[in-house]
């Protein structure tokens, strides 16, 4: 396993580019196995998720060419003709749960795995498999896995309610109706940038969506659809995440480019308030930390609400803070696991329920520290570069799953982040 070795303090100085997002390409990969022909993405990061993802894929038979120094993804579903996803994959990411909307959508039956557990959670699927049943779906669950089979060519579909809003169900209902559902609406779907993108490369396709960008989506069966070459977005979690650690540490002065600052809802909003200064245009975000940051209270909410992907992020950060934040994550209830291991560096935090409150400002002291899911992980990193001395960030396989040349990026940004294998 391996752990990232980082002598801190060093301020974040320079320009970092963003790379394309995970949980905007993971539901491109599915819906393109609902093409006649191939589809080409770009703007693919190189992650582990999407290897992991590539490999879901082709145990379908469909072809994946991952052009890795393109960052570009070719996806050919025509050999497609094992319609299922096996539990040793599904339980290595939660999102494989979305080919059970891709492949019933292309082939008219499928049998996927139910996702693992997850570093915080219970993280359910509730929501996907009743909407699929409200569409005229038959599901039938067994030893851990779920059949799904349509009579015929096609469902009368209907309508569903996500109660709560939910970015995974949303997808895996769009991946399942778009060439099986006469009609099917769903209500209170989530409007998170990932769906917008989806929906817009399903229309590129040739499929019938209406509402793309609300809450109210209506759904129209499209026989056919065809292979295209489509852009994957930006990522608005990497974007907020070195937002937050330029933020954080005085003395710096950071630039990202190719980002787009549209996707991050309100997340500009409390990021204003820190006191630091920062300039956004159209694809560039400067950020530079001259005299400390205030204290922000920060309650996350579905989009285009503060993000939930950003919570420990913006905690850490709030140990630097002069005076006490309050930071309440409203979508998951316990995903704080980030918490003892910040205390263990000299931060000043208590959770009660889903609200952590943070006194600051603290000094960290390096230590060894423990990764323990993904977003948590990046937070740990973030306050190892504030550290004085010497921080051990172990089991940083997390970070691979989301963040494409972690180290190479902070480091060209002054860091010093070293990656060393621990047996
Ligand atoms: C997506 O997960 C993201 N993952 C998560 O990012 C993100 O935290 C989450 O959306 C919320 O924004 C990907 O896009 C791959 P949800 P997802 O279904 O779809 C409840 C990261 O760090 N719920 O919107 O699984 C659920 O318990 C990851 O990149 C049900 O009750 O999230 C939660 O409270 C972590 N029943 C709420 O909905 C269901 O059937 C939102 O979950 C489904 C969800």
């Amino acid at each position: 396993m391996d752990k990232f070795i980082i002598e801190g303090p060093t301020p974040l100085k320079g320009t970092i580019p963003i790379s394309g997002s995970k949980n905007a390409a993971l539901p491109l990969m599915a819906a393109s196995l609902l093409g006649e022909s191939a589809t080409e993405l770009t703007l693919v990061p190189k992650l582990q998720d999407i290897y992991t993802f590539n490999n879901v894929l082709r145990v379908t038979g469909a072809r994946v060419d991952f052009h890795e120094k393109e960052n570009r993804l070719v996806i050919d579903p025509k050999n497609l003709s094992f319609p299922e996803a096996p539990y040793d994959l599904v339980r290595k990411m939660r999102a494989s749960f979305y080919m059970l909307g891709a492949l019933v959508g292309r082939t008219g039956r499928a049998k996927v795995s139910l996702p693992g557990g997850c570093a915080w959670g219970p993280r359910p699927v509730d929501l996907h498999l009743k909407g699929f049943e409200a569409m005229g779906i038959k599901i039938d669950l067994q030893q851990g896995y779920v059949n799904a089979s349509i009579e015929g060519e096609e469902v009368e579909g209907g309508e569903f309610t996500l109660e709560p809003s939910s970015v995974g169900a949303t997808v895996n209902l769009v991946l399942g109706a778009v060439k099986r559902a006469k009609k099917f609406v769903i209500k209170n779907a989530a409007k998170e940038p990932d769906v917008v993108l989806l929906c817009n490369m399903l229309k590129q396709m040739g499929a019938d969506i209406e509402g793309i960008g609300s809450s109210e989506l209506t759904i129209r069966r499209t026989e056919k659809l065809k292979g295209i070459t489509f852009s994957n977005d930006p990522d608005r979690i990497e974007t907020g995440t070195f937002m937050i650690a330029a933020a954080m540490i005085p003395g710096s002065d950071l630039t990202l480019t190719g980002c787009k600052p549209t996707d991050l809802g309100a997340f500009p909003k409390s990021f204003q308030k820190l006191g630091v200064e920062f300039d956004i245009d159209d694809t560039t975000i400067r950020v530079r930390n001259s005299n400390g940051i205030n204290a922000v209270n920060i309650k996350t909410d579905i989009y285009p609400g503060f993000p939930t992907d950003l919570q420990a992020q913006w905690a850490t950060m709030m140990t630097q803070a002069e005076g006490e934040s309050k930071v309440t994550d409203t979508i998951y209830f316990d995903r704080f696991s980030y918490v003892p291991e910040l205390k263990r560096l000299g931060a000043s935090l208590k959770v009660d329920k889903n609200k952590v409150t943070i006194s600051g400002k603290t000094p960290l002291t390096g230590a060894s520290v423990m990764s323990t899911d993904l977003r948590a992980s990046v937070s740990l990193v973030m306050a190892g570069m504030a550290a004085e001395g010497k921080t051990e960030v172990l089991r940083i396989y997390h970070l691979d799953r989301g963040y494409e040349n972690l180290e190479k990026k902070l480091n060209s940004a002054g860091a010093s982040v070293t990656r060393v294998t621990d047996n």
